[in-house]
């Protein structure tokens, strides 16, 4: 049974704002965006400077997605401040240019090679459980997944030698993602200029300390032989476009290795900070997701074949990206006229795809924001265009299986060592900006189990 009491949510008021008040909020929470219809029912449409559509129906999310994809690209305006970070790389490019690249990074992600990138997940959780026992008692869980996650992913794509310093991209990817976020709903409604935002020029020079330091890890690489086994950079210099044989430019290299960083590092921080909000919010999960924990693990820490035998952390993972997707809205520019149900599409509309809403939505789910892994008991009952935390079809998420497999492995590392209790008065509170972040933190009192935890 689900927990009577529901976790914190996004306020959602119950007549629609004005516009300016509308787009006030909008600054300081998208999701203040999305009006309580969006909650009940499978389409919204409305116009603000342009025409949109929410689209919260699973049928429509996979003609937008997969089957039509070719007519809704990632609209221009949602990309125009993440490209001074991410510039033509694979998540932002379009056409053949994206084709190649995702050909090129595609081998690292596959199955059959997340076995061999274990490893760095299974040490990132040793060295947090050791990093949060130092200092037993309130902590904040955000700041130290953030960290987790980043020696993840930076160890995944370089060798240590030539890694960008962990403050350098830390503080440039916080401070970069809020910036851009503040501007790109605007700018993908049109909200006219007079309602102020952030410049491309303001987040250019947040990012250019990241930029400096990506460019020199990659100097450091070229001409090089590769390490073994090679981190994703020097897959990626080594990788060639099967049609035509040409390899990346440095200029290439330097996108998609910020692409990973920025695409691989906050996600999985947000998805592990929220479920062990939720652990500390209903300790009855946690003690079950704990005794499943210790039974496979005792005192070791989770490595590949473990992640089989944790079924119920799992279930607890997807609950957790139901309820706080980290990527919590797409949006896409229709460049064809289509029908969606009954609904009419122009060519020029703004799609807008706001997971929080459908994953929440009282078509869809029962009781919709309580908080309940065992929705996930029979993955199989889930409509798969009813769940997209990493979206679908062609421009699925790259990392999924990865993001899935390091927040399985630490998420159970951490229960089987550690006690998480909420601290009065200290909830966080969602807010998204680009992704959807706990606002002020994951302050949970941890206390670490000792030695009688074993089984
Ligand atoms: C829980 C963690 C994660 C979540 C929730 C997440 C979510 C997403 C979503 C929703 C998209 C689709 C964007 C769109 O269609 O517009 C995406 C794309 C992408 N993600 Fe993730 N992601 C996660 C982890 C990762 C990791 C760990 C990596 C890399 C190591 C990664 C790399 C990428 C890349 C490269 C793309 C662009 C793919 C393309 O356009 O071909 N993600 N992610």
């Amino acid at each position: 049974m689900p927990n009577k009491r529901t976790p914190v949510a996004v306020p959602i008021p119950e007549k629609p704002r004005r516009f300016l008040n509308a787009v006030r909020a909008m600054q300081e929470n998208a999701l203040a965006l999305l009006p309580r219809i969006a909650f009940t029912q499978p389409i919204v449409s409305g116009h603000v400077v342009r025409r949109f559509h929410m689209v919260m129906d699973p049928p429509s999310l996979r003609r937008i997605l997969k089957d039509k994809a070719e007519n809704y690209p990632k609209s221009e305006e949602a990309q125009a401040m993440l490209r001074p970070a991410l510039g033509n790389g694979l998540f932002l490019a379009e056409g053949a240019h994206w084709r190649w690249q995702r050909r090129a990074a595609m081998p690292i992600f596959a199955p059959r090679n997340l076995t061999a990138l274990t490893p760095v997940m299974t040490e990132a959780a040793e060295e947090t459980s050791r990093r949060i026992a130092a200092r037993p008692g309130p902590q904040d869980m955000y700041g130290e997944m953030l960290r987790t996650a980043f020696d993840v992913i930076a160890a995944v794509s370089m060798s240590s030698d030539t890694a960008i310093p962990r403050e350098v991209a830390h503080k440039a990817i916080d401070r970069y993602l809020e910036t851009a976020g503040r501007a790109s709903l605007l700018d993908i409604l049109r909200v006219p200029a007079f309602v102020p935002r952030p410049s491309r020029a303001v987040a250019k020079v947040i990012i250019s300390d990241l930029i400096k330091a990506t460019d020199a890890a990659i100097e450091a690489r070229m001409g090089r032989e590769p390490a073994d086994p090679p981190p994703l950079l020097d897959l990626l210099i080594g990788a060639s476009d099967p049609e035509t044989g040409r390899t990346m430019t440095a200029g290439e290299l330097r996108d998609n290795l910020l692409t990973f960083l920025v695409a691989g590092h906050e996600t999985t921080a947000l998805t592990l900070s929220w479920a062990l909000y939720l652990m500390a919010f209903d300790e009855e999960v946690q003690e079950k997701a704990r005794a499943e924990a210790q039974a496979v693990l005792g005192d070791r820490a989770a490595g590949a074949d473990d992640v089989a035998g944790l079924p119920y952390i799992r279930q607890i993972v997807l609950e957790t990206m139901r309820l706080y997707p980290p990527v919590a809205i797409l949006s896409r520019t229709a460049t064809e006229p289509d029908m969606l149900r009954e609904r009419e599409v122009k060519r020029g509309d703004v799609m807008l795809l706001p997971f929080y809403a459908l994953h929440r939505n009282e078509c869809i789910w029962d009781e919709p924001n309580a908080f309940d892994p065992d929705r996930f008991a029979d993955p199989k009952s889930v409509d798969r265009y009813a769940y997209l935390p990493f979206g679908a079809g062609p421009r699925v998420c790259l990392g999924m299986d990865f993001g899935m497999q390091e927040a399985i492995i630490v998420l159970a590392t951490l229960l089987a060592r550690f006690r998480f209790t909420a601290i009065p008065g200290r909830d966080p509170e969602p807010v998204m900006i680009l992704s959807l972040r706990p606002k002020g933190g994951v302050w949970l009192d941890v206390q670490p189990l000792g030695e009688t935890a074993g089984p």
